[in-house]
């Protein structure tokens, strides 16, 4: 998405030497809500042919994304939450998620009533790296007996693992711009 492209390289800030992006002004902490509201209808343009019955993410900065995609797809969005909540009551889905960034085990969970079996479930994520918090919605997706017909994401970060791993598991993986290659000097799109 050549919009998205342009943004990240008026706005993006390329840190610890070029293995994070930050794009604060837009997407991380403030919300640009008329461009996250043009990235929701290509994402929606993108599925629209696929049946989408639900949005899954997982909080915190996915919640924007997930909201634009799901008000265009006309659709409930779901977050998978973070927190650690007891499952005594089997209300839960859950699924353990390594973060690499953070280097740190984390619990992400859904409610039973909010991810049912027949569901058609488009994910959508502000970023993709390692991919392990997709893998982890996936889980539970499939925990639920529903289906996952694919995953839209606004930044891949193509030097990463995430991308290649989950396409060759099949997933259809549609990302509005993947950065081929970030340093001080700037950063590179893969088309
Ligand atoms: P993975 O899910 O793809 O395996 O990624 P990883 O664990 O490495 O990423 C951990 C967190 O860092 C995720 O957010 C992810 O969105 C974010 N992240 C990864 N690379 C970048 C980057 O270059 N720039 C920015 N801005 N974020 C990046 P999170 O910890 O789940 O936090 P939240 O912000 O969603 O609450």
């Amino acid at each position: 998405m050549k919009a998205l492209e342009e943004k990240i390289l008026r706005e993006g800030k390329i840190l610890n030497g070029g293995s994070v992006l930050r794009v604060s002004s837009f997407l991380n902490h403030q919300i640009d809500c008329d461009f996250l509201t043009e990235i929701g209808a290509e994402i929606a343009r993108l599925f629209a042919e696929d049946h989408v019955t639900k949005i899954l993410t997982v909080e915190a900065s996915g919640i924007a994304l997930a909201v634009a995609a799901g008000a265009a797809l006309h659709v409930p969005a779901v977050f998978a939450k973070k927190h650690k909540t007891s499952n005594l009551s089997g209300a839960l889905y859950q699924t353990v998620v390594h973060s690499f960034t953070h280097n740190t085990d984390y619990t992400v969970t859904v409610e039973r009533e909010y991810l049912c079996p027949g569901d058609r479930v488009l994910i959508v994520d502000d970023f993709l790296a390692n991919g392990k918090a997709i893998e982890g919605l996936l889980d539970l997706i499939a925990q639920a007996g529903a289906e996952a017909v694919g995953a839209a994401i606004a930044i891949e970060k193509g030097f990463q693992e995430g991308g290649r791993t989950l396409r060759a598991r099949g997933l259809r993986v549609e990302s509005l711009a993947i950065i081929e290659r970030m340093d001080e000097s700037g950063i590179t799109f893969r088309h």
